[in-house]
């Protein structure tokens, strides 16, 4: 049977109750929100409200309609990188950025928009608040950091950064791609003013949905501009949220689907799914004939001894001499494992680990992978090592 160990890219299979909620609304009431006035529409806006209602209880949000619906991390990266920087501005960020945070600052940086800062990382893959702290200029407006790296897998000290960024004046863009619905998060505990999620990994969605949680300190400049539904006499996009920002029709069937998907997760507590991550990490690491034979980046040590505190459910590992790309290919051809292997759209944190640019191999486990799976993985692996 297929092993699917690619969950950072995207969760799958999904709980069927995400399957049959997708289904069942979009067969009787699947119309466009707010547009006619009528039942289905009402119903319609009234299950992409409840949504934000649920996003809002899992990231502590305190105002639900400020939480806008996008077709993905990217988008709401993007909405809020282009929304908040103006020309003059600079922007700190890290080596450990996914593209989607990475190319938008570098792409303004480039047009001499904006000047950007890129911190390191620590040997142990981490941002270090010091060094934020010292980053600031006089004209810091954002500091845009992932919380979890989806190249290294480790959580990022965001309460300290989080305190820092604000006592500074300036603004937080997390990137929570890899945290939403698999770490515990709270905007306000942790001064987050802007909060990129992904509907379709952790959070159990389908592909086409994420957005942005948008604090009251920032100011985000519509870039995506068009139809909302409600007043259409206005010449220019409505000041109120979500409006503000969600022009065009939103995807209502993933929505569907993303509502049961939060909901389970509220049901079953994000911790419960972290440490389920984290056990089976552990079953991998336990299960292989002979780990040292691969290359960790200090994974191993943490997952096998410290129960993969402070990391996602994720490892990258090489092979010596095996290019990751052979590894991914000979895992999916012979043993119908599915990996990610590659640069993972994160060229900086493989040039801090060393790897550029040939990558890792990452394995990604999520809230349906099982022991057996990972077992099955390590035999594969084993067997592969061994030549
Ligand atoms: C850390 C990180 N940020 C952003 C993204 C982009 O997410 P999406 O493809 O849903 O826009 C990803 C996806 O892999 C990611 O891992």
């Amino acid at each position: 049977m297929a092993i699917y160990l690619d969950n950072a890219a995207t969760s799958y299979p999904k709980p069927e109750e995400v399957y049959r909620a997708i289904e069942s609304f979009v067969r009787a009431s699947g119309a466009n929100p707010g547009r006619g006035g009528h039942r289905r529409a009402v119903e319609a806006e009234a299950m992409i409200n409840e949504t934000r209602r649920l996003l809002a209880r899992l990231f502590g949000v305190p105002r639900p309609e400020r939480i806008v619906f996008g077709h993905n991390a990217t988008d709401g990266l993007n909405m809020a990188i282009k929304g908040v920087l103006r020309p003059g501005d600079h922007a700190i960020t890290s080596v450990l950025e996914h593209n989607s945070v990475s190319r938008p600052l570098n792409q303004l940086e480039e047009e001499r928009v904006i000047t950007l800062t890129r911190l390191p990382a620590s040997a142990d893959h981490l941002i270090d608040p010091d060094e934020v702290e010292r980053a600031f200029r006089p004209n810091t407006r954002l500091v845009a950091l992932t919380h979890a790296s989806n190249v290294t897998g480790t959580i990022q000290p965001i309460a300290a950064i989080g305190r820092i960024v604000r006592a500074r004046g300036a603004l937080f863009l997390l990137d929570a791609a890899q945290s939403a619905g698999a770490v515990a998060i709270d905007v306000e505990r942790d001064c987050i003013d802007l909060l990129a999620f992904t509907g379709h990994k952790a959070l159990l969605g389908p592909t086409g949905t994420g957005g942005l949680a948008v604090g009251d300190r920032a100011t985000v400049r519509p870039w995506r501009e068009g139809g909302t539904g409600g007043d259409s006499t206005r010449p220019v996009q409505p000041e109120e949220f979500p409006h503000r920002l969600e022009g065009g029709t939103p995807n209502i069937f993933g929505i569907a689907g993303l509502r049961e998907g939060v909901r389970l997760l509220l049901e079953r507590g994000v911790e419960s799914i972290l440490a389920h991550e984290r056990a089976l990490l552990k079953t991998f690491v336990a299960s292989l004939k002979r780990p040292e034979r691969l290359v960790w980046y200090g994974a191993d040590r943490v997952i096998a001894d410290r129960n993969s505190e402070g990391r996602v459910g994720l490892v990258g590992v090489n092979i010596p001499g095996f290019a990751p790309a052979e590894v991914g290919a000979i895992l999916d051809d012979q043993f119908d494992i599915a990996v990610r292997p590659g640069l993972h759209c994160a060229p900086y944190a493989h040039k801090h680990l060393g790897t550029f640019p040939q990558g890792t191999v990452r394995l990604s486990v999520g809230i349906l992978t099982t022991d057996d799976d990972v077992r099955r993985a390590a035999e594969a692996i084993d067997e592969i090592a061994a030549g």
